[in-house]
């Protein structure tokens, strides 16, 4: 990539999420964004999950979800969307899981990694230690993505990929 995305983060209101939303149904597939309800496609069981899980992360890491989720924005188009999970953690650190997804026509341009790099900013200035992920085995961009942010990337017997980020 020659170039650095302009890419920044947005709150997920109201808007931002009618938006996501039309975004997700016109330019991703259902199952990059949801999860398999309600049978293939795009139903109104994964239209209601999409909304209310938004919705629940707007109160940010600290709110009762301990997640917290954004809006990407590339030059000022919404190209997809990253989220930040706390999950629970064994060691002493404070560990997040992320995840992300972009609509097809802004793939493969580096906006994935400029926006996991401003997820990872954000973790740290949460005091979190340690960003995770996984991902499917075959999911190269992911693999790529996560392995060019510095990630350890562990294969597991089920067909993923677990990614660990220390911060
Ligand atoms: C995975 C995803 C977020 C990657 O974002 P992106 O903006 O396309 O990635 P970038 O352009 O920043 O590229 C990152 C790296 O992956 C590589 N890459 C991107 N897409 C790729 C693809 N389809 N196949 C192989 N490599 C790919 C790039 O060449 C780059 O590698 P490099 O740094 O070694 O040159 C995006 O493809 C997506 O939204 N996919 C659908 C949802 C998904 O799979 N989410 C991940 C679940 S954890």
């Amino acid at each position: 990539m020659s170039q650095s995305p302009d890419v920044s983060l947005v709150d997920v209101d109201d808007a931002v999420l009618e938006s996501l939303l039309a975004l997700a149904k016109r330019d991703a597939s259902p199952d990059e964004v949801a999860p398999p309800l309600g049978g293939a496609g795009w139903n109104p069981e994964r239209t209601a999950w999409f909304r209310s899980y938004h919705r629940a992360a707007a109160d940010g890491l600290a709110g009762a979800a301990g997640e917290k989720t954004w809006g990407v924005l590339c030059g000022g188009d919404l190209a997809g969307s990253v989220r930040l999970r706390r999950v629970a953690d064994a060691g002493s650190g404070t560990v997040a899981e992320t995840g992300i997804w972009l609509g097809r026509s802004f793939r493969s341009r580096g906006i994935g990694t400029a926006a996991l790099r401003l997820v990872l900013a954000e973790a740290r200035r949460a005091g979190l230690t340690r960003v995770v992920a996984r991902t499917l085995a075959d999911n190269l961009g992911a693999r790529r993505l996560l392995a060019g942010l510095g990630a350890h990337l562990t294969p597991d017997d089920d067909g993923t990929v677990g990614a660990v980020v220390e911060l």
